[in-house]
Order: C-alpha cells, then structure tokens, then sequence
C-alpha cells in the first residue's frame, strides 16, 4: 500500500486505508467574457447580474477547446503537484455534464491522453454535485483496498449547453476544469466523511432535456416545451433548495467525521451564487470570511467549481496542514453532496526523483499520442486483413 513520508504519524493498526489528496490543478479557457460584453446581445446589465450572483465576469470555450481539452489540462497539474506517474493511476472519473460525447467518456479521453493505461475510467453524472460525488467514490475504493490511486476531475463547457437567448441562465454559467489527485495511505486523515442525496420529484426544476427524453421523442421540444440539449432552471426554487441542503449537508457531514462546525477551518462550496453562500453561512453561523468564493471570477461552472476553488485557496494558502475542510455541491438531479477532509499534504520523499518524475511524465505523454495512433492503425490493418482472409 502506498504511504506518504510522515514519519511518526503512521496509524499503528496500519491495516486501516485512508484517502489522502495529494496533487491538484484547474484549467480554464481563453476567452474572458464580462457581465458588459454579455450585455451587448442578452438585455441586462452588469449591476443586476452582480447584485443578484456576485459575477463579473465567465470564461467561455474557444472552438479548439473542449470538456476534455480542458479536463487534460487540470489533470497534468494535478499529476505534477501529486509527482506521479500516469501509469500509477487505477481510476480515472469525470464529473460533467457537459461530457465531451454520451460515450466514449471524457474520461476515457483523458485516460488515452495521459497514457494511463492501467487505470480505468468513467464519467460521472450528478450536476453541480458531481465532483463531491466522484471524490466519495474514489476515496470509497481507496479506503475498500480496491485501488490505490485516482484521478478525480470535474469539468464543463457549460457554454455549449447554454441557450444564449435565456437571460435567467447564460448570465450565471461559464467554462472550466479542477482536478485532484487522491492516494491511499496509512496515514490517518483525508476523507472523513461524506453525505450524497438525491431528490428526483425536483428534477424538473433544473435540466438539460437530452437524447433520451421521452418528451424529446415525440417533439423537437424537451420536457415542458424547454429546448433540446440547452439547459433551463427555475431559478429562485433552485436558490431555496440550496441555501437549505448546503447548511443542512455541511452539519450532516460534521457529524459522521465527528467534527464540529466550529472546527471547520474553510468552507468550498459550489459557486452558484454569492447570495446563496451568504445564507448558508448565516444558517450554519461560520463567518463568511471562512467559505471560499470565486463565482466573480469564474461564473458557475458546475461541476468543475469545487475544484477550482480548492485551487485557489491552496494558492492563496488559506488551506494548512491537519486543517478541516468542508466541500458541499448542490444542483441538477436535484442532488446535493457534503464531504469533510482533514487536510494532510504529504512531503515530495526526494526533489531528485521529482525532476526524473517529470521527465517521465512528459515521456509518457508523448508517447500517449503514438500509443494511442498505433493501436487505431493496428486494428484497422488488422480489419483489412480478415476481410481479406475471408
Ligand atoms: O448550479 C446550479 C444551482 N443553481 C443555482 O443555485 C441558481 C439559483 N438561483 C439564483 O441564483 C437566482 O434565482 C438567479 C440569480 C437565477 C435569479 O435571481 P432572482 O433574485 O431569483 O431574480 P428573479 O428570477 O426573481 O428575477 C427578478 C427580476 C425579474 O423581473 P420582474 O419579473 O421582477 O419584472 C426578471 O425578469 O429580474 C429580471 N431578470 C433580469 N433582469 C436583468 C431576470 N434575469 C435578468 C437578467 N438581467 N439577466
């Protein structure tokens, strides 16, 4: 099992695992848009879209970039602060939902990307929820024994689903990837606890009506006459849901990790709103200064908001060792997901061996490319050659 170089911190029991996060990175497009820029072809303006979100400004996909472009990005970040290799990785999962294609997953895409072929990949579907989702599941199969490292990435181009005509959504929404590395660990800490719920009787509230929509196949139209494939919400139902799960999760969260709320040192929630996060710190009574917001920056960006977030406030050193942090999504479904880390970076054991780990890294990358070509030609060779033999 691998452990981290913490001397004197091992559990003596040594046989239980925990899941450490130990690499992190985020990854966003280009292109800036600002509340002013949308003004110019949506009627609003930038002091309402501020007043009523906290945004100024969204980054928005460019042609050439895409869910897994950007998925790609974070996760090279993440693979360098962890200092492991690719091929180290056994799980690979994307929360999205705007995946690259239905299948193959963006995950799947990342995994050839990266040459991480000993791992296996999927993408996750629980909105806004899913990077705390995903992380659950990846720690979970940590802590089983049945994995001992995964790559955990929330990513969306939410501009492409966005129907740019709808002032109540495409003003709140933008583009963007987080990416974590987890590695188990005899360590104690890590993923304390998590809390994931659903309620599908809300699922109308917030949607994308899709391919296999029955309403989609008896019309061009989706469910309740929305637009197929673009996104429409019912905006201050969704605002009432959330500010009553994030403080009701959080305070779930703390009691199965056995923490109190007066122990939590940071707060990251979904970036969906500014005004959302304000009641929520009210509810829970944590002074606001102790939740991580960036929806001015960024917009919403869905399932890739946690993780950029968590980004920012390692950069801003707001995050220290043993502290406790709790993440908290909430969204589409409707679903909502609290989890408690208590945060324990492990030390690189040799600088040395991380210079070599990044050539290695940029090695595999590389070939990645040529793995991946050669493998498409043999089988299409291969294919010739059968209808040739028969
Ligand atoms: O990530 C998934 C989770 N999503 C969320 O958490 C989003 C939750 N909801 C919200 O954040 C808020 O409900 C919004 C920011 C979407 C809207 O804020 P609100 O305070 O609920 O505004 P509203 O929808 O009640 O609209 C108030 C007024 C309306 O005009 P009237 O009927 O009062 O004359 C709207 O037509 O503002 C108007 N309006 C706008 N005006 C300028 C709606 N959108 C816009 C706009 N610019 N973009």
């Amino acid at each position: 099992m691998a452990t981290f170089e913490k001397s004197g911190k091992a559990d003596p029991a040594a046989t239980v695992r925990h899941a450490h996060v130990i690499g992190w990175g985020m990854a966003v497009p280009e292109t800036v848009m600002t509340n002013d820029e949308l003004s110019a072809f949506v009627e609003t303006n930038d002091d309402w879209i501020y007043a009523r979100s906290g945004i100024r400004q969204r980054y928005i996909a460019s042609e050439g970039e895409s869910t897994a472009t950007l998925a790609y990005r974070a996760a090279q970040q993440a693979l360098e602060v962890a200092d492991i290799l690719p091929t180290d990785l056994d799980l690979i999962v994307v929360a999205t939902s705007t995946p690259e294609n239905i299948f193959p997953s963006t995950a799947s895409l990342v995994q050839d990307w990266l040459n991480a072929h000993e791992a296996g990949a999927f993408d996750l579907s629980a909105a806004c929820s899913g990077f705390v989702y995903a992380l659950n599941m990846a720690a979970d199969s940590i802590r089983a024994g049945s994995i001992d490292a995964a790559l955990v990435i929330g990513a969306e181009t939410m501009s492409r689903i966005l129907d740019w005509q709808d002032r109540s959504t495409c003003i709140l929404f933008g583009d963007g990837a987080g990416a974590v590395v987890l590695q188990a660990s005899d360590v104690p800490g890590g993923v304390l606890s998590s809390v994931l719920r659903s309620d599908g009787a809300g699922g109308d509230l917030l949607a994308i009506p899709s391919v296999g929509s029955i309403d989609a196949n008896r019309s061009r139209a989706g469910a309740n006459g929305n637009k197929l494939y673009k996104m429409y919400m019912a905006g201050g139902e969704v605002f009432k849901f959330a500010t009553r799960v994030v403080s009701e999760s959080v305070e779930q969260a703390c009691q199965l990790a056995e923490v109190n709320i007066s122990d939590i040192n940071l707060v990251i929630p979904h970036q969906a709103n500014l005004r959302i996060l304000q009641a929520a710190a009210r509810k829970l009574d944590i002074d606001i200064s102790k939740f991580m917001n960036n929806v001015e920056q960024y917009g919403n960006t869905s399932a890739a908001s946690i993780p950029i977030a968590l980004c920012e406030a390692i950069e801003q050193k707001r995050i220290q060792d043993q502290d406790h942090i709790a993440l908290v999504g909430f969204g589409g479904g409707l679903t909502w997901a609290s989890m408690i880390i208590r945060w324990g970076i492990p030390t690189p054991s040799q600088q040395q061996s991380s210079v070599l780990n990044r050539q290695r890294r940029h090695v595999q990358y590389r070939i990645a490319k040529w793995r991946s070509r050669s493998r498409r030609w043999r089988r299409r060779v291969n294919s010739k050659v059968r209808d040739f033999q028969s």
